[in-house]
């Protein structure tokens, strides 16, 4: 009962009362990359039930092709801060904690992940070098 007031409270807060308008609900941080299909709605009432459940498949069967996972979430939902880097989830600007801490919801998930985009440098997404030429280009780029 408490988890509907909450939702309804939040959906009515962000998009459909008067409410929002005047900025009482919460602001919640634009994203990048490709919206979600199944709707800004839909994710924000299932977002904690599809991510416990891609955990399970990846804890429990091993299997990593999954959708929700978090290290996605903070990639397209990254929010920069004064220093235009992506802000931690020890900001409150940080896409996670602006409705949780609206409607006072905690989790410990950043407690063992990372809530800021893994910094991918061009090594890493190299996949394979396949001839020489290549190489010394390749090594030339990352200064080795
Ligand atoms: C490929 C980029 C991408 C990934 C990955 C992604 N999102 Fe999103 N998400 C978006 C976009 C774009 C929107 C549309 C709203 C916007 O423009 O900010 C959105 C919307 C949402 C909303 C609704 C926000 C609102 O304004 O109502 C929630 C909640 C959400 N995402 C949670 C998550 C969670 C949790 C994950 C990880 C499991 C995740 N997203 C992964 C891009 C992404
Ligand atoms: C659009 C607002 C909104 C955004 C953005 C949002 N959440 Fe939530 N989240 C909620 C609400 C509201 C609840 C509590 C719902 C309930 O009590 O069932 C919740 C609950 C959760 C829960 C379950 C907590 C529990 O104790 O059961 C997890 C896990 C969670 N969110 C993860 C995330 C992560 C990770 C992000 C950022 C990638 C995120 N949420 C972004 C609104 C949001
Ligand atoms: C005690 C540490 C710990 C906590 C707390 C924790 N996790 Fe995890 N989680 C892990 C580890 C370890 C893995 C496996 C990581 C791997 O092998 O890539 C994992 C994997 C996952 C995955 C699949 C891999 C991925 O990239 O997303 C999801 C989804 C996930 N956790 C969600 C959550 C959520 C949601 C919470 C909070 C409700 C949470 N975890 C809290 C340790 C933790």
């Amino acid at each position: 009962m408490k988890r509907l007031l909450v939702i309804l409270m939040l959906l009515g807060g962000i998009g459909l009362s008067p409410a929002f308008a005047q900025g009482l609900g919460p602001d919640i941080p634009k994203a990048t990359g490709q919206p979600h299909p199944e709707g800004n709605l839909f994710w924000r009432m299932n977002h904690m039930r599809l991510l416990q459940h891609d955990r399970d498949l990846t804890m429990h069967n091993g299997d990593r092709h999954i959708q929700a996972s978090l290290k996605t979430c903070v990639t397209c939902h990254a929010v920069k801060g004064a220093d235009g880097k992506p802000v931690g989830v020890d900001n409150p600007k940080h896409f996670c904690r602006v409705c949780h801490d609206y409607a006072a919801v905690k989790i410990d998930c950043f407690m063992c992940h990372n809530s800021k985009p893994e910094e991918k440098t061009q090594a890493y997404l190299k996949p394979k070098i396949p001839d020489s030429k290549e190489l010394a280009a390749y090594l030339k780029e990352t200064g080795q």
